[in-house]
């Protein structure tokens, strides 16, 4: 069986509201991030929370019995199934999966599209890790990429041959935050009955919603915005029930299952993700405009800032322009390495999304591997500070930048 198969009218059905019952189309996002794909019982004495079912097997196993055997490697435990519901819900779904890591859920999507001899066209923006696996993984297994850039929206049709399984497109990027418009792409994945894969994980649901603009599978590291506290790694993946079936029979095989204490941790993430997005987007747009204006700055990087290749775009497709900032800081290397060391509020870590703001420097971190040129041909300039923007007092924040830029004016 085929793990993806559609059909050009499939854009003008409805977006299949998933789980049982309509309780939740008509609800609001913030309302699905609390209680989306939960049991609305509320029996006296039941628990307002759900609880952790810190259990890796369930009873069961013998002849007539009812329930099928129930196995937390197999991603039914109830911890994993209820944060699996929920992202289905709030992204407009029909079935979601969580996984062990953001990357578990990007391989096992993609290796249940392909099978040897297939081929994949990607965007050529991708996370590091996800660029490494598509080129380097999935060519041992007879499974070639076609790398494309998404600034040429012809190039996706140019790339396509008879074999290939998928296309794949992930934004806004790191670290420079480019926005692709993916309806030119999801019209050729629809044209030719092939899957549209996203990776989501800068925007959330709550900045992009990705069935709204013809993605059929959107990936994330939950790690980020949608665990929101930097205290787990996890990834989701959310789309048409028989791919995510395929991915699940994945997860049995290889294994990369979610702890139900890390999936519980998600789901309590998730019910503020609307309110913590919200003051994400807020954050960083205000250090954007506060960033530009102060001396010590040569650019700033931000979806929503006038001078970002993709304003016009990223303010049309985006509710939030996300809690990422990238500042190019005077004095190159030198420069950006004071800036971190007199911060004394922002830690300096990689990673993003979390309540707390971390800053990195993608030449020492994300982009370590890339020549100084590769670097420089693509935007990172040497006085790059990647800033995940969290959510601590705004004036607390600038009161901490303004010491990092005082390092940078003074020669350090
Ligand atoms: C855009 C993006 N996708 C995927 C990943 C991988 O996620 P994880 O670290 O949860 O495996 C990351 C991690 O930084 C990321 O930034």
């Amino acid at each position: 069986m085929d793990a993806f198969s559609k059909t050009p009218d499939s854009t003008t059905r409805p977006i299949p509201e998933p789980g049982a019952g309509s309780r939740h189309v008509q609800e609001s996002l913030e309302t699905r991030a609390i209680h989306g794909g939960g049991d609305p019982g509320g029996e006296s004495g039941r628990p307002v929370t759900p609880p952790i079912v810190q259990s890796s097997t369930f009873h069961g196993g013998l002849p007539g019995d009812e329930t099928p055997l129930a196995y937390t490697r197999y991603g039914v435990n109830p911890n994993q199934v209820a944060v699996g519901r929920k992202m289905a819900h709030l992204e407009g779904m029909e079935e979601g999966l969580v996984t062990a890591s953001g990357m578990a859920a990007i391989s096992l999507t993609l290796l249940a599209l392909v099978r040897n001899g297939d081929h994949l066209v990607s965007s050529v923006h991708l996370y590091g890790a996800t660029r490494n696996f598509m080129e380097r993984e999935l060519p041992r297994r007879g499974v070639e990429v076609t790398f494309v850039d998404p600034d040429n929206p012809r190039s996706w049709r140019h790339a396509l041959r008879p074999e290939t399984r998928g296309l794949y497109l992930e934004m806004p990027t790191n670290p420079m935050l480019r926005v692709f418009d993916p309806r030119p792409v999801s019209r050729l994945a629809l044209e030719r009955g092939l899957p549209l894969i996203m990776d989501a994980t800068f925007a959330t649901p709550m900045n992009f919603r990705a069935a709204d603009h013809g993605v059929d599978v959107v990936v994330h590291s939950a790690t980020k915005y949608l665990g929101g506290h930097s205290d787990l790694i996890a990834g989701v993946i959310c789309g048409p029930a028989a791919l995510i079936d395929e991915v699940r029979g994945l997860l049995r095989l290889y294994g990369p299952s979610a702890d139900p204490h890390m999936a519980w941790l998600l789901d309590r993430g998730l019910r503020t993700l609307p309110v913590r997005m919200a003051r994400h987007n807020e954050n960083a747009l205000a250090l954007a405009h506060w960033f530009a204006g102060s001396e010590g700055v040569e650019r700033v990087i931000h979806p929503f800032h006038d001078d970002h290749p993709d304003a016009e775009i990223a303010r049309e497709l985006l509710s939030g322009g996300g809690g990422m900032l990238g500042v190019v800081v005077e004095g190159g290397e030198a420069g950006a390495v004071a800036f971190c060391r007199a911060l004394e509020l922002a830690a300096v870590a990689p990673s993003l999304g979390g309540v707390e703001t971390l800053v990195s420097l993608p030449a020492w971190t994300s982009h370590r591997t890339l020549t100084g040129a590769e670097r420089e041909a693509r935007g990172i300039a040497p006085g790059f500070v990647r800033i995940s923007v969290g959510l601590e007092g705004l004036e607390d924040l600038k009161r901490d930048f303004r010491r990092g830029l005082a390092a940078v004016l003074s020669g350090h």
